[in-house]
């Protein structure tokens, strides 16, 4: 590290690092023509963080860069110049295939000096790029424009902040306005035990429920819409019930929460997610499971960002399409080959398919009140099919073999395949783990009739284990369903089998416009490696764990009797005698309220983004959330 002036101590710049590249005042403008030529061109470290460094380099602080820069040529300049006054560069790190953001000053003739801004790494500098042991003895951090530290949410900011010592003093350019929290409803109770659960303190500067910071959300107070008081989601709400069936569809209908609950979300990155409106939460939800490793990934969204720019829809898959059935097949023990579709109900229907196709059969059986997708054979809603659909369906009881073997007598010589999930997860009910008793009875019923059996993984696939689900249960499948998770919110579908049914999975002919796409799976390589690489499934689960932790334990302390049934990566929470989910949409909605996006009546989902301080914010919001539980219940 840099000792300049041990007087003036250690300063730590984060945020942009950027070349000014100064355009000199013009020699002449040639007649006739519409160029210009420059007696000069000059590049100078700028930017909120680079020319503050530099000026306190210069001052004779001791100061330590750090930030996101391209491999290129005016990332040599940035960094030539503040080494050249004396700045520590070791915090700044090149991002591949990203330019360096700029500043270019065409100064006119005139004096003007008018500005581009070319956006380039800065957005892309993320936690893990910042080796915080460094800062730890700053005196003084000052973080760039929120604009440009795209990449870093607000509690990351604070992380680092955390890892400074207490006497640091921490500026930020472009300070956006202060967030407004949405914590109306938090009932101050007190709790029949004295103990209070929860991990930790926390930055309330920085917490969830709050806007996005420096945005405003568009449109509201316009005098002509004639609805200056209405949200942007109410606004989204009124034209999406022109123009969209019911308002809105499917499982992502907001219709069924609880009023608090946002129908349209803006975005998010790692374990947060923004609504339409910019309130912040935790999100325990994860888009209803694809995004397993938290939003916007870095190494997933450039690598869909590598393949988009070669191509996505094309004339014929791209090579991505072979290194991604290799990597599943190398991945999952199960497998000896990979055919890909586009969403859950694609795999599923596939699996039945494959088995007829192999067995030559009809009958598939599948337990009572599963979910398998949203097809006429499967759909949980009958307006609209027929009972032909699903003529050539038996059903079991999860957990119970005797009524598999049943079904499997009823359907004799018909059988083609048993469908199963991994564990009951029935949205609405209590979760219920598999017995691998049961796991193996239909192994061997299967291989008794000569019918497939068929893993539906595409919920808990590569959440639970990086193998199928079942691999830890010790029962392979013949077929699996996978989805959701394995392109981190990219929309691929994967059917993965054994040998013995390749002969089926050549002869049916099944395709999509879209099942081809390379960028989901380009984005599913980038995705599997990640998780490898990460210890993803292991993070999930130790923060899994402290979540079922801590909500137990609040419940306890708050006298609530509640069941937190299935594995700690895909929970779900039920209150004792709460038939209509009236509790549990009251937990609910002040959970929302205090920054935790969960789920009344489906499991929640951990993702492998989620830190200490995501964790201690969801328990805060859960306490509140039990508090008014104890309210409606009158004490
Ligand atoms: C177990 C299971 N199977 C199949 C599906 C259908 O997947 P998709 O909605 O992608 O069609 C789902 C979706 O939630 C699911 O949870």
């Amino acid at each position: 590290m840099n000792k300049a002036n041990p007087d003036l101590g250690q300063v730590t710049m984060l945020g942009a690092h950027i070349p000014d590249v100064l355009g000199r005042p013009v020699e002449a403008i040639p007649s006739g023509q519409h160029s210009v030529r420059l007696s000069e061109i000059r590049a100078t470290a700028a930017g909120t963080a680079a020319g503050t460094g530099v000026d306190l380099a210069k001052l004779g602080a001791s100061v330590y860069a750090v930030g996101a820069l391209g491999v290129d040529l005016l990332a040599d300049m940035v960094t030539a110049a503040m080494r050249k006054h004396g700045v520590d560069t070791g915090g700044l790190i090149r991002k591949q295939g990203a330019q360096t953001s700029a500043t270019i000053l065409p100064i006119r003739p005139n004096g003007d000096r008018p500005a581009l801004h070319v956006p380039g790494a800065t957005p892309l500098l993320g936690l893990r790029d910042i080796d915080l042991e460094p800062i730890r003895n700053s005196r003084a951090l000052l973080i760039g424009a929120p604009d440009a530290l795209a990449g870093m949410t607000g509690e990351d900011l604070a992380r680092i902040k955390a890892r400074t010592t207490r006497t640091t003093r921490t500026t930020r350019a472009n300070r956006p306005p202060r967030p407004r929290g949405r914590r109306g409803g938090h009932h101050r109770l007190r709790r029949p035990g004295r103990h209070r659960p929860g991990l930790g303190r926390r930055d309330r500067e920085l917490r969830p429920g709050a806007r996005l910071p420096g945005r405003r959300a568009a449109g509201r107070g316009r005098p002509d819409q004639g609805a200056h008081d209405m949200t942007n989601d109410q606004q989204l709400r009124q034209r999406a019930k022109a123009v969209i069936p019911g308002g809105m569809y499917g499982h992502q209908s907001a219709g069924p929460l609880p009023d608090a609950y946002p129908q349209f979300m803006r975005g998010g990155r790692g374990a947060r997610v923004w609504d339409a409106d910019g309130h912040e939460y935790v999100d325990l939800m994860c888009s209803y499971g694809p995004v397993v490793l938290g939003h916007q990934h870095p190494a997933v969204e450039a690598a869909a960002a590598r393949q988009a720019k070669m191509g996505d829809c094309q004339n014929g898959p791209a090579p991505v399409m072979v290194d991604l059935a290799e990597l599943l097949v190398a991945t999952v023990k199960h497998a000896d080959w990979a055919m890909f579709a586009r969403n859950g109900t694609d795999a599923t229907t596939m699996c039945c398919t494959i088995a007829r196709a192999q067995t030559g059969r009809r009958k598939i059986l599948v337990a009572k009140g599963a979910y398998h997708g949203a097809a006429p054979w499967c759909t949980p809603k009958p307006a609209g099919t027929t009972a032909a659909d699903r003529a050539n369906l038996g059903h079991y009881t999860f957990n119970d073999l005797a009524s598999a073997q049943k079904a499997a007598e009823a359907a004799g010589d018909d059988l083609a395949g048993i469908l199963v999930s991994p564990f009951k997860h029935d949205a609405g009910y209590d979760q219920e783990l598999v017995d691998p008793a049961f796991a193996r009875g239909l192994r061997a019923l299967c291989d008794q009739h000569g019918a497939a059996l068929i893993l539906d993984d595409v919920r808990c696939g590569f959440r639970l284990h990086l193998g199928s689900s079942w691999e830890p249960v010790g029962v392979d499948p013949d077929l699996s369903a996978w989805s959701k998770a394995i392109a981190n919110g990219r929309a691929l579908a994967a059917v993965l089998g054994r040998d013995a049914f390749r002969g089926g999975a050549s002869d049916i002919f099944v395709t999509g416009s879209f099942w081809f796409s390379a960028v989901p799976m380009a984005a599913a390589v980038a995705t599997v490696n990640a998780l490898k690489e990460e210890h993803a499934v292991e993070a999930m689960h130790r923060y899994g764990t402290q979540l079922r932790d801590g909500i137990v334990d609040q419940a306890r302390s708050w006298d609530l009797a509640v069941r937190y049934t299935g594995p700690p990566v895909m929970p779900y929470l039920t209150f004792a005698g709460d038939r209509d989910h009236e509790l549990a949409s009251v937990f609910a909605a002040q959970a929302l309220r205090g920054g935790a996006y969960l789920h009344p009546r489906h499991n929640w989902f951990v993702s492998a983004a989620m830190t200490g301080d995501d964790l201690a914010l969801v328990l805060d919001a859960t306490d509140q959330a039990f508090a008014a539980v104890r309210k409606h219940l009158g004490q």
